[in-house]
């Protein structure tokens, strides 16, 4: 059986282009005693590859030659483990290949060297949710917005939070949360197209394009009463913009760096007087932290989206091989919503 793999050609310093990446081909392995075979359905892309690949992301760092990484959705095709059968549908992380190696769950193992263990973890899919959303809404992305809304920042009724990047993954998981919670769900986006999909799909009470000037006094005016609770993916000159609008008591939840993952070097930071003047709570968040409560946002998550108060949305790529270029316009923000390569078909 050939098994087609994207390796990291070399370790990369600025935006990844499909250049960055070869796609190879070998012979699958062979699961040894205690071992499954996995074949791979469906592959995440996530922004925290593109620091990977630079070695600076707190999961590891993909060396030259390796191959990447990533959460994935695939079948059992060989298994020398008493656990699983041919043909069990099991969440990996088997990265960006047809077919990996996995094993059984440790169930010593937590936090983070749980969630970036080359386990086998059986996926029993509502009926109503389609596999692949077990990569996005209900799977990292949206835990990280589900545990980040509970933990960091406390939405309550009538209250106004604000999401970065909310078209995306994480971001239009975490409005739609906060607004299930009673909140007023108010984006930030890069574009015309992506802050009307935020509000049409999603159903945010507004969505403010922060390329376009006098974006802040349109948050301002979109906030009455200040910005209660934000959630940052991009750090720089939105989060500036963003802290000179909070309202006394405001929770901070720092997620992400988009700015900062296409760079080598540092970006000047928001000055911190609007943190100390509003008495704000800033939080750092790592998912990782989260995973024990996975089943409890996917079984909350499923419901909802029974009944239509959770929707997502997915960009849906056919074949490893697209993998890099597809990559390479999620870091350029490009892309809208959850990157998904379809491996095999179900
Ligand atoms: N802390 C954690 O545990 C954790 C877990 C999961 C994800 N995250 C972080 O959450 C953030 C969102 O992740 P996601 O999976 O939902 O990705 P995503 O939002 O689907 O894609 C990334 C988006 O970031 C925005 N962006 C802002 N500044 C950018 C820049 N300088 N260059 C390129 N894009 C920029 C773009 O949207 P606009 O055009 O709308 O700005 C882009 O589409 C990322 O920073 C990710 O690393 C953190």
């Amino acid at each position: 059986m050939k098994n087609r793999q994207v390796l990291l050609r070399h370790t990369v310093t600025g935006r990844p282009t499909p250049e960055d990446f070869t796609v190879s081909e070998s012979v699958a392995p062979e699961a040894r005693e205690g071992e499954v075979l996995v074949k791979t359905l469906y592959l995440s892309l996530d922004p925290y590859m593109g620091s990977a690949i630079k070695g600076r992301h707190m999961s590891g760092a993909v060396a030259p030659g390796g191959v990447m990484p990533g959460e994935t959705i695939g079948r059992v095709v060989q298994s020398r483990h008493a656990k699983f059968r041919e043909g069990d549908l099991v969440q990996t992380r088997a990265g960006w290949q047809e077919y990996a190696i996995a094993v059984a769950p440790d169930p010593h193992a937590s936090g983070m060297a749980a969630a970036i263990s080359r386990a086998a973890h059986p996926l029993a899919a509502a009926a109503h949710v389609p596999l692949s959303a077990y990569l996005g809404v209900l799977g990292m992305p949206g835990l990280t917005a589900y545990a980040g809304t509970l933990t960091c920042l406390e939405p309550k009724p009538g209250e106004n939070i604000v999401t970065s990047a909310a078209a995306g993954a994480v971001g239009s998981a975490l409005g739609q949360i906060a607004r299930n919670m009673g909140a007023r769900a108010i984006g930030l986006a890069g574009s015309e197209a992506k802050c009307a999909h935020v509000v049409q799909r999603f159903g945010f009470a507004a969505c403010i394009n922060y390329k376009k000037p006098g974006w802040q006094d349109a948050l301002a005016a979109a906030c009455p009463g200040g910005v209660h609770g934000y959630s940052d993916n991009s750090g720089g000159a939105v989060l500036e913009g963003v802290v000179n609008v909070l309202a006394p008591g405001g929770r901070i939840m720092l997620i992400g760096l988009m700015d900062q993952y296409n760079t080598s070097e540092r970006l000047p930071g928001p000055a911190l007087g609007p943190f100390i003047g509003k008495r704000a709570r800033v939080t750092g968040f790592v998912v990782y932290d989260h995973y024990a409560r996975l089943g409890e946002w996917r079984r909350l998550g499923a419901t909802w989206m029974g009944e239509g108060r959770l929707a997502f949305h997915e960009e849906r790529i056919d074949g490893l091989a697209k993998a890099p270029d597809a990559f390479s316009r999620l870091m350029a923000g490009e892309t809208m919503g959850k990157l998904i390569v379809a491996v095999a078909r179900e």
